[in-house]
């Protein structure tokens, strides 16, 4: 495939000084690879790019699957010295669906940072953040945001459980293709992660309500069960139960619509 890497790094470097482009034909994991150069003294931004994971990652240390040519897999090293971090991976969710749906008809998100075919409860992508403290300050950490989206239909011999609540781009971008919808989604994602910098979780509220995907429904928030109201200035998901209404922050919880 025909990434365009020298094209998009000169889309990148000017908002983000020293930069590096890499795509791999295959990598365990790209967190996996950004995380372990972190630890050897590698923190520099870099965006990877794997044709190929095979030992992808997911949220609440499940797996992450893509096959091949199918979907599009990277990473992003931030190094970034926040006073607040909070909101962080809704932001990330937030600028990925704008790259990929500006109108906002097609792609919904599902606290904190799932991706989601609108009305239909089908997954298009998921998010996996980590990070490694940088100096002893606590504020001062590299990100290492992953990033996982389907791009064309699941292969037709693929019937579990898993291929029912898939959703890929081609559903309302037919010629889409890995490396165009990277072109999409890396300068958005750039620009917000500028702005969440210098301004927190606030200026992407209304947005990200807008595309979420559990608002007014009943959620099962790890052992919470309520009403979805929203998320507050912070990012916190706010559920309504029968005695109170509930900020949950933590994106370790599980969530999902009863
Ligand atoms: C989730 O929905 O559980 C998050 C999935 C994140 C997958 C991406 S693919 C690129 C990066 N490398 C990984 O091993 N995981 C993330």
């Amino acid at each position: 495939m025909d990434w365009q890497a020298e094209a998009l790094w000169e889309q990148l470097v000017s908002r983000v000084p020293g930069i590096s482009i890499e795509v791999v034909p295959e990598a365990e994991s790209t967190n996996s690879t950004l995380l372990e150069r972190a630890r050897l003294g590698d923190t520099s931004p870099c965006l990877l790019v794997a044709e190929r994971q095979t030992a992808g990652r997911g949220r609440l240390g499940r797996q992450w699957q893509a096959s091949e040519g199918r979907s599009l897999t990277f990473s992003l090293a931030w190094p970034a010295d926040w006073e607040d971090w909070s909101g962080l991976s809704l932001v990330v969710g937030l600028a990925v669906a704008q790259g990929l749906d500006p109108t906002g008809q097609h792609l919904g998100l599902k606290w904190p940072n799932d991706l989601w075919l609108k009305g239909q409860d089908r997954k298009l992508g998921g998010i996996l953040i980590e990070t490694v403290p940088l100096t002893a300050a606590t504020t001062h950490r590299l990100a290492v945001i992953g990033i996982g989206l389907n791009i064309q239909p699941r292969d037709p011999a693929d019937t579990t459980a898993l291929a029912s609540g898939y959703a890929c781009a081609q559903e309302w971008l037919p010629e889409a293709t890995a490396a165009s919808v990277l072109h999409q989604v890396a300068l958005p994602l750039v620009l917000a992660l500028d702005t969440f910098g210098h301004a927190g979780f606030s200026p992407f509220q209304t947005a990200f309500e807008q595309r979420d995907v559990l608002a007014g429904r009943t959620v099962l928030a790890g052992e919470l069960e309520g009403t979805m109201l929203g998320v507050d200035r912070l990012g916190q998901l706010l559920v309504q139960t029968t005695s109170c209404i509930s900020a949950v922050s933590s994106g370790e919880v599980s969530v999902r619509p009863c």
